[in-house]
């Protein structure tokens, strides 16, 4: 059976997601001096290239190759909030992209149509963002504290935030044009969108 495009340009977007994400970590591996969060930033690093191999393996098992993704989730978010200037801002940003990864895979998880090779590497995926997430939250919270920022930490992840949802409501929209559904719609009521996240504690 033929392929479908947009599942190969699909997949590429998510693959995308994840070398920037790990291109993130680069960043941040770089300029931090202590030694134990070296030791969970090169773990989180390995965990992020291997989801970018997953999705890389799963289009090549199809018969395709990737795609050069130049409009994704993170080269969106990093022309709105312009280049993070200190770890507070690269400690924010990672627990952004990571929640809305989570979320995603998560809400594409969820569609009763998914084949189970996606769906096995969803799972997998989603299984590492727990841990992902968690770790980062607390880093910034413990940096923050420390630097007397927890305010501006606050700010930042609002600011954020609130640029995660407006690029993710303009990649849903074009989801939506290539599909006719978005894969982040709820299947038990699709006529609805998703519900919104709930509360965010820094
Ligand atoms: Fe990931
Ligand atoms: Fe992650």
């Amino acid at each position: 059976m033929a392929v479908d495009p947009r599942m190969i340009h699909l997949y590429s977007y998510y693959r995308d997601a994840e070398l920037r994400g790990a291109t993130l970590l680069l960043k941040l591996i770089m300029r931090i001096d202590d030694s134990e969060t070296q030791v969970k930033l090169a773990k989180h690093l390995a965990d992020e290239t291997r989801h970018a191999w997953l999705w890389t393996k799963r289009i090549a098992d199809l018969g395709a190759t990737p795609i050069r993704i130049v409009d994704g989730y993170q080269t969106r978010i990093g022309q709105q909030i312009g280049i993070p200037k200190n770890l507070v801002d690269l400690f924010a940003l990672t627990v952004v992209v990571e929640e809305r990864a989570q979320r995603r895979y998560c809400e594409h998880a969820r569609r009763p149509d998914v084949d189970p090779a996606t769906r096995e590497i969803l799972h997998e995926v989603t299984k590492d963002e727990k841990w992902h997430i968690g770790w980062i939250k607390n880093k910034l919270k413990e940096f923050a504290a420390a630097n007397g920022g927890l305010d501006k930490a606050a700010a930042t992840l609002e600011r954020y935030r609130a640029i995660d949802q407006q690029v993710v409501a303009d990649l849903i929209a074009k989801e939506r044009e290539a599909f006719g559904f978005s894969f982040s719609d709820d299947p038990v009521a699709p006529e609805y969108p998703a519900p919104q996240r709930e509360e965010h504690e820094v």
